[in-house]
């Protein structure tokens, strides 16, 4: 689409009580600022992002996950002068550096420019596209909430919006109005142009409200579009309990999506899945399952209470209570519960209970038996450790890693096992086994009369 569109992210967020900027709070894993960037870059190839708190953090961090965009030339940096033009229209001024015109706006590459607040996760591109298709000078969503605490309330006469006064600033009867604004708007270059200059600090907040640009062009005559919009996409976030409330609405999408391409969930709202999460095939995910990161479940079973983290699954059943940390690579494997896998490739194995899988790699028909422990680390580095096909490892086996198991190879239960293995071999190591007679009453008196068996 022919429109630039500007994402406000220089506020301080103080009522999210954080070090860390408000825009980089994560919603399913994924920044509320790129939440909104991924849609604007959906309609439009000049997207302009505000900052100022903590601005070259946010910047390395959006450069860096959107290197492709950045390198065309579709996203672009502004620094605002928060010292002298605080506020959401002070966002869009130039500042000291454009001297005498420091309230000017930024130049855009388009004519329409669409503004979005960076605290809006749950915007979708395709209603910001319906709200450009409006042809007015100016167009504004508005939200009708039974509780419009904390939002600039919209004074609409005789159906006409006249303005917008934030909560600080609002007397008795205006804080009972409902209508409020949801902070998406769409502005002809030529109003900011005109208006933008106009705005004045002269609030409780002693900030330059974008909002008083509406309020200045209404004087002037010029048309405004109000546009209901829903709660659903349009809530703001401000603190961590509105970050919990967006974080469900977007859950509820995400599971609804997997849902629609074909996997079975049960009891869906306990299942926690990741914005990059993606599935394919026939999947079935189990109460209490967290999936995160970019991770990958092909024709796979999930069972109960399992934890996968940015890892790939394939033709698998995983669980019930079973930890999948990151870059594990499981295909055509059973896996029990109490089994933690790490940095692991698994092709066609079993591996039914209580074992650590580290660093590893584990080729066809082979069993893990339970208890079996990769000891991947001496303190200081990481070590590997390459199973071949069809060996069977015996319970509770320490497998002392570097080491390299080549195929059929049986490993007798409780063996320590420090050195490779050929193919073909039996390893076992542990003490044989010594029966003392009589040996219990050295330590304990009999505790039964139950005879001795002739
Ligand atoms: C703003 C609107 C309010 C609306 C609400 C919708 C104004 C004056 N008020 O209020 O009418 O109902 O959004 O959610 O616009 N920001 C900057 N620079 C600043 C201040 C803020 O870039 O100096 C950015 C913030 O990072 C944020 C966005 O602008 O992404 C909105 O700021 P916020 O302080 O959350 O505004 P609200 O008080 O919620
Ligand atoms: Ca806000």
């Amino acid at each position: 689409m022919n429109v630039s569109v500007v994402i406000l992210a220089a506020g301080a967020g103080t009522r999210m009580k954080s070090k860390m900027p408000k825009v980089l709070h994560k919603i399913c894993g994924k920044e509320m600022l790129f939440y909104s960037i991924d849609e604007a870059l959906q309609i439009s190839d000049d997207v302009h992002i505000v900052l100022f708190h903590q601005e070259n953090t946010i910047k390395e961090r959006v450069i860096c996950a959107y290197k492709q965009a950045y390198a065309n030339g579709a996203l672009h940096f502004h620094l605002q002068d928060h010292a002298h033009y605080p506020g959401t229209g002070g966002a869009l001024m130039q500042g000291q550096s454009a001297g005498i015109n420091a309230k000017k706006p930024f130049c855009y590459q388009y004519d329409e420019i669409l503004i979005l607040n960076g605290d809006m996760p749950l915007v979708r591109s395709q209603t910001l596209k319906s709200l450009c298709q409006n042809k007015a000078q100016i167009v504004m969503s508005v939200l009708h909430l039974q509780n419009p605490f904390g939002y600039g309330r919209v004074v609409i006469e005789s159906g006409e919006v006249q303005r917008i006064i934030e909560q600080k600033d609002a007397t008795e009867s205006e804080l009972v109005i409902q209508d409020v604004n949801a902070g998406v708007y769409k502005f002809h270059k030529s109003i900011l142009e005109l208006y933008l200059p106009q705005v004045q600090n002269a609030n409780n907040q002693q900030e330059f409200y974008l909002t008083d640009v509406i309020f200045y062009a209404k004087e002037n005559g010029v048309k405004i579009a109000a546009l209901q919009v829903k709660e659903e996409e349009f809530m703001g976030v401000n603190s961590k309990i509105q970050l919990s409330s967006a974080q469900e609405v977007m859950l509820q999408r995400l599971r609804e999506k997997a849902m629609e391409q074909g996997v079975i969930m049960h009891l869906p709202h306990t299942i926690y899945i990741e914005s990059n999460v993606t599935f394919s095939g026939e999947c079935i995910i189990e109460q209490g399952v967290q999936i995160l990161g970019d991770s990958y479940i092909s024709d796979s079973h999930i069972k109960a209470h399992s934890v996968i983290e940015q890892s790939i699954i394939e033709s698998s059943d995983v669980g019930p209570l079973a930890h999948i940390r990151p870059k594990s690579h499981i295909k055509n494997t059973h896996i029990g519960n109490f089994v933690e896998t790490k940095s692991s490739i698994l092709r066609g194995v079993k591996v039914g209970h209580l074992s650590y899988l580290g660093d590893c790699e584990v080729d066809e028909g082979s069993n893990i038996g339970a208890g079996v422990i990769t000891c991947n680390y001496d303190g200081k580095a990481k070590h590997k450790t390459i199973i071949g096909k069809s060996v069977f490892v015996g319970s509770d086996v320490q497998l002392i890693a570097p080491l390299k198991i080549e195929s059929n190879v049986l490993i007798g239960a409780g063996s320590t096992i420090t050195k490779d293995i050929e193919y073909g071999d039996l390893a076992l190591s542990r003490t044989a086994q010594q029966n003392i007679k009589d040996g219990f009453f050295k330590f304990f008196s009999p505790k039964n009369e139950e005879k001795k068996e002739e």
